[in-house]
């Protein structure tokens, strides 16, 4: 059984299931609105209310090496979440955001806290009406496309991570076969960002891992597992 916690406001719920070093696999922390919400790549993750922020830990001792699909099945499962409630189907952007219509309408952020504890977060902004300006043209709300109902759709969403921590290696290819189909950044110019690095490439598909297969401009090919791809076309992104 997962315990679910449930609170009106804190800090990040990743950090906050940090910080419970005894907490059992599946404890999910919840919250209403998060004061400092973070993302992927030392970014901060704008959370007002309006928004489903949650974060599961997952105990596992594979080593991470064995998990890399972890996070793009966690993509699978809140798009199947998403078309549970509310009746509509996100495309994933590599690795690991959601998108309606061109625009983030969830993110993933993934951590590692000490050898066997994995934690899962996930923010999808379900009602917001306004966004910052830096984001206005890169961010949607479920809301701007459907009927969302919050309940409805944080129970789909623990249903889904609940079916994605059981099916973790015996589902593992096909969910993995519908993040590759749902993976809009596959058969675009995209442009690699790494470790302060920039450069252009073409991406060919997705490994069973979720790796992203590219080709260069001289021919050459590489799997790319950590990063970022602009994607042309979608963020702003010329
Ligand atoms: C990204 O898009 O860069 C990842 C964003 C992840 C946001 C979620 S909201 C719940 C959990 N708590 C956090 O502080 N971050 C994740």
């Amino acid at each position: 059984m997962w315990e679910i916690l449930q609170f009106d406001t804190i800090d990040s719920t990743n950090a906050e299931l940090k910080r419970r070093t005894d907490a059992a696999h599946g404890t999910v922390i919840c919250s209403v609105q998060q004061t400092q919400g973070r993302g992927r790549l030392g970014r901060s993750f704008q959370s007002p209310e309006g928004g489903l922020y949650l974060s599961v830990l997952l105990r596992r001792t594979e080593p991470p090496e064995q998990l890399l699909h972890l996070t793009p099945m966690a993509a699978v499962a809140v798009r199947r979440a998403i078309f549970d409630a509310c009746g509509i189907w996100t495309q994933i952007k590599w690795i690991n955001d959601l998108v309606l219509h061109g625009k983030k309408v969830c993110g993933i952020l993934t951590e590692l806290a000490g050898k066997d504890r994995i934690i899962l977060g996930i923010g999808i902004n379900c009602t917001t009406e306004t966004f910052p300006p830096e984001l206005a043209d890169i961010a949607t709300s479920l809301h701007a496309h459907c009927a969302v109902d919050l309940h409805r759709l944080t129970s789909a969403l623990l249903l889904r991570l609940q079916e994605l921590d059981a099916g973790l290696f015996s589902r593992k290819a096909e969910w993995m076969r519908e993040y590759a189909a749902a993976c809009l950044t596959v058969g675009k110019p995209v442009q690699l960002l790494r470790a302060g690095t920039k450069r252009e490439a073409f991406a060919e598909g997705i490994d069973e891992n979720g790796g992203l297969l590219v080709r260069f401009d001289d021919g050459t090919r590489e799997t790319v597992t950590m990063g970022e791809a602009s994607v042309r076309g979608l963020y702003g992104y010329i």
